[in-house]
């Protein structure tokens, strides 16, 4: 049976011991909270105060339990308060000399059997437990920012943890409304582990001037539907934090891809830490701000597309699932659409599945038949591509093969008028290549949409080392007619979102395959703990293994980076046949439909 626990304490009031306090007042135990300085003490109890009011204006605590809870409280600048406690969680600095001291400090002053619990989100808790007379009783408890929204806690034991403290903690966190994952003592434990690795990737993209860090964040939100943008949640996990996290994470791993990005060192020394200090990687209204303000770095409103060519009328060649999502998006947007196909029935076939998705939007409500009628007048079909010699815009959607493209934008480079602007959607080829085939390299820019074409709100504008700047800016003024969010990058392999979403999700099959976790606890981790709409495994098994496979080897191929290299298990997965939903099985087994 495990302890029910109701005398705990909290040293360290930053950003995560606050919330780690809020969270264990609000399930009904008495907290001791503990700061180095009354200023210090003052900071972590406003922070408390403004995220129980904020709880309370959303309507998710009621005023009467906010007193409650805030008189559960009981703040001080003494370490020996904690006299008393039976559960202590540690939430100071990521230094390990810094939370070895208050270990060992507090081993003298807390009864032999109070657990001593840590926050930390990289350091040993092993070698913190040696700091203390009790190793079996010190375990790692560590909350996600913010920590009374994300609902994971991971639970971390060592090799001398007892099995009785391990099930009082996990008792609590589950008293706390909390999941809890119990891993081993590994940097990073899982969600750090895998978040880490593509935030410092995201920052490497944005030192290294590949997309703004405006583009950055929205292409992962809009294409991923990540909750935050990397850089955006730098800023608010903190900058001094995640320098730490990464440092740990490559002292313990060698992996270069863990070595903290130059600049993230640069913001620190520079006490640029995030929200916390009101500037980090965006420019925040004060301290502890979200609101992101303008600052020198903020674009300017369509400025990207200024001096972009006039477009009324577009062509779409290719008949494909992306085609025809995009057919119907760029007749909706009031574009008159020619779309090209093979044969006469992938034309029809395209056609008729523009008509039934505006049908379906008749029947939810959002479209009326004139509004159809006004749709499908603006649709003609062809199998002839001289066709298309009017057109100010072609976007192709044809088969992944350059061979097949190459042919296409040669033909295209003699069909269409001068100044059409030539556009690929391809998510794997070199957008240079479609453009040196088509002759007129400078007319063509890539325009990667995303699956469903129709919902999903993001395009990747892809300008190749040719690409001129009118063309770019027509892909982005053309994109803010379809009602699309577009970003800018270059021609690198995986463009912004599968750059930074297939090392992450190679990284979680390699813990797999380290037997670290299970795949249920890191989808949690990363659901949980992170707001992500599904965990790894889950996106690998609606992608794809073999489509993951062949964009992680691409990424290889291009970047020769030894952390990209695709995961064994998933090249044995996908030699086995094991390609995710499709074929009924992949990491996990599913009911074929
Ligand atoms: N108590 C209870 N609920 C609260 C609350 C409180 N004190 N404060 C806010 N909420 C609720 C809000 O009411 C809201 O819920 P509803 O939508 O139902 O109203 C929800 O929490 C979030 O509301 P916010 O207005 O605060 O903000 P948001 O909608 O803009 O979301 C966010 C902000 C939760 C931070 C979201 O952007 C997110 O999930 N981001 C990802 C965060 C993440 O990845 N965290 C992990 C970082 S890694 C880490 O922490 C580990 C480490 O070791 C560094």
């Amino acid at each position: 049976m495990a302890r029910e626990l109701s005398q705990v304490g909290v040293v360290g009031l930053g950003t995560m011991g606050a919330g780690i306090t809020e969270v264990l007042a609000r399930a009904g135990l008495d907290v001791t909270a503990v700061e180095v300085s009354a200023e210090a003490l003052g900071r972590g109890r406003g922070h408390l105060e403004q995220s129980t009011e904020k709880a309370v204006q959303r309507g998710k605590l009621d005023a009467a339990d906010r007193e409650a809870l805030l008189a559960r409280v009981r703040w001080s600048t003494s370490l020996d308060d904690l006299a008393e406690a039976e559960l202590v969680v540690e939430a100071i600095p990521e230094r390990m000399e810094l939370k070895t001291e208050v270990f060992a400090r507090l081993d003298k002053i807390c009864p032999p059997d109070t657990i001593l619990a840590t926050n930390t989100s990289s350091l040993s808790v092993t070698e913190l437990s040696v700091a203390t007379g009790r190793p079996s009783k010190v375990i790692g408890m560590h909350f996600f920012n913010p920590a009374p929204v994300m609902k994971l806690v991971e639970v971390i034991s060592t090799v001398v943890t007892e099995p009785s403290v391990i099930a009082d903690v996990e008792a609590l966190a589950e008293r706390l409304g909390k999941t809890d994952v119990t891993v081993g003592d590994k940097a990073g434990f899982i969600a750090n582990a895998l978040l880490f690795g593509y935030l410092n990737h995201a920052v490497s993209m944005y030192e290294a001037k590949y997309a703004s860090r405006e583009d950055i964040d929205a292409a992962m939100r809009l294409g991923c539907g990540l909750p935050m943008g990397p850089l955006a949640l730098m800023d608010l996990i903190g900058i001094d934090t995640a320098y730490e996290i990464l440092d740990t994470m490559y002292r313990q791993s060698r992996d270069r891809l863990h070595a903290p990005s130059p600049i993230i060192k640069q913001l620190m020394t520079a006490g640029l830490l995030g929200r916390k200090t009101g500037r980090g990687f965006y420019t925040y209204a004060g301290r502890d701000s979200a609101e992101v303000v303008p600052d020198a770095l903020t674009p300017t409103p369509g400025g990207a597309a200024e001096g972009a060519r006039p477009v009324q009328k577009v062509g779409l060649v290719g008949s494909g699932t992306m085609a025809t999502g995009m057919v119907e998006v760029f007749a909706k947007a009031g574009y008159d659409t020619v779309v090209v196909a093979r044969s006469p029935e992938k034309v029809d076939g395209v056609l008729a599945a523009v008509a039934r998705s505006l049908d379906k939007q008749i029947t939810r409500g959002r479209l009326d038949e004139d509004g159809k009628a006004a749709v499908l007048a603006r649709l003609t079909g062809t199998t002839d591509r001289a066709d298309l010699a009017d057109v100010d815009l072609v976007v192709e959607a044809v088969v992944e093969s350059l061979e097949v493209k190459q042919e296409l934008f040669a033909e295209l480079g003699r069909v269409c008028k001068p100044g059409a602007v030539l556009a690929t959607t391809t998510s794997s080829l070199p957008v240079i290549e479609c453009a040196q085939a088509s002759g007129r390299p400078g007319d063509v820019v890539g325009l990667h949409f995303f699956n469903p074409a129709t919902v999903m709100k993001l395009v990747e504008v892809v300008s190749t080392v040719a690409t001129a700047d009118d063309v770019a800016a027509t892909a982005h003024a053309v994109c803010g007619r379809l009602g699309k969010h577009a970003v800018s990058c270059t021609d690198r392999s995986g463009f912004i979102v599968n750059a930074l979403l297939f090392p992450y999700l190679n990284d979680a099959v390699r813990m797999l395959q380290a037997h670290y976790a299970t795949a249920d606890d890191i989808d949690a981790a990363m659901k949980v703990g992170c707001g992500y709409p599904m965990g790894p495994f889950e996106l690998l098994d609606t992608v794809g293994l073999d489509v993951s496979l062949a964009i992680e080897r691409e990424l290889y191929t291009e970047f020769r980076e030894p952390g990209f290299a695709p995961a064994p298990l998933l090249e044995h997965l996908v030699t086995a046949g094991y390609l995710g939903r499709k074929t009924g099985r992949g990491f996990r087994e599913h009911v074929r439909r």
